[in-house]
């Protein structure tokens, strides 16, 4: 996408300290800027990018956007895909890529082919981003014993994440080169971890997004509204 495009803030009003839903309530910018910059401008004031859960924020955000100069053009909104952003099967906990322990190959993760969000060990201790439809072994993680499994059958990281869960308690979760050694003394060949990603799963604000609405080129939602590829 080129440098196009204009915006659409979000800012949360709250009812009083009680755990109602905040309000949302959008506000259209009438500039065209990068999504980065977009992003910026909204925080400046306060709010994000907006965010879209359901149908009835589609038409609110709509409805806001009337009577202005640049009214057909394509939108930006804070659906992102950040690729740094993973999970530990086990207890859905965060992982950041750069942040957190991982003795990722070369480039990887790279999500080459939009595909590859989950992810091997090799039998050298190196990770890699791979599909989840690839065929491997896998490490289990054993809560009770606080100990590693390996399992040689060649499943999907689906099946293998099934067999850890319904034989131990999960796959493997590695944090630490100490815990990467513990693998590595398995001497597994190439074998699933727990490690894996959810693409196009936040929103600039931070919060998850369920709500998909794109458009059959998967580059923009029906409603023209306008989404990043990537920070
Ligand atoms: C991998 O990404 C796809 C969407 O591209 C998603 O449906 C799937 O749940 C993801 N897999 C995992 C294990 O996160």
């Amino acid at each position: 996408m080129q440098e196009t495009i204009l915006l659409f803030c979000l800012s949360g009003l709250f009812l009083g300290h009680h755990a109602l839903p905040p309000i949302k309530s959008y506000y259209y910018v009438d500039q065209k800027l990068s999504w980065t910059d977009a992003q910026q401008h909204c925080r400046e004031q306060n709010g994000d990018l907006a965010t879209v859960d359901n149908v009835a924020d589609l038409q609110h955000l709509q409805e806001s956007r009337t009577g202005f100069i640049y009214d057909d053009d394509f939108i930006w909104i804070g659906l992102y895909d950040d690729r740094t952003r993973w999970k530990w099967s086990l207890g859905d906990q965060d992982y950041k890529v750069g942040q957190n322990y991982g003795t990722w190959s070369g480039t990887d993760p790279d999500f080459w082919n939009n595909e590859e969000n989950c992810t091997g060990l090799s039998s050298t201790g190196i990770w890699f981003d791979i599909s989840c439809y690839s065929l491997y072994g896998a490490v289990c993680f054993d809560d009770e014993e606080s100990n590693y499994i390996l399992v040689q059958n060649p499943m999907t990281w689906y099946e293998a994440l099934q067999y850890c869960r319904s034989h131990y308690t999960d796959l493997a979760i590695v944090r630490n080169a100490a815990e990467n050694g513990k693998l590595l003394a398995l001497n597994p060949q190439s074998s699933w971890i727990g490690l894996h990603r959810h693409p196009w799963s936040h929103w600039s604000d931070g919060s998850r997004s369920t709500f998909l609405n794109w458009a059959q080129e998967k580059t923009k939602t029906t409603l023209n509204l306008q989404v990043e590829d990537q920070l």
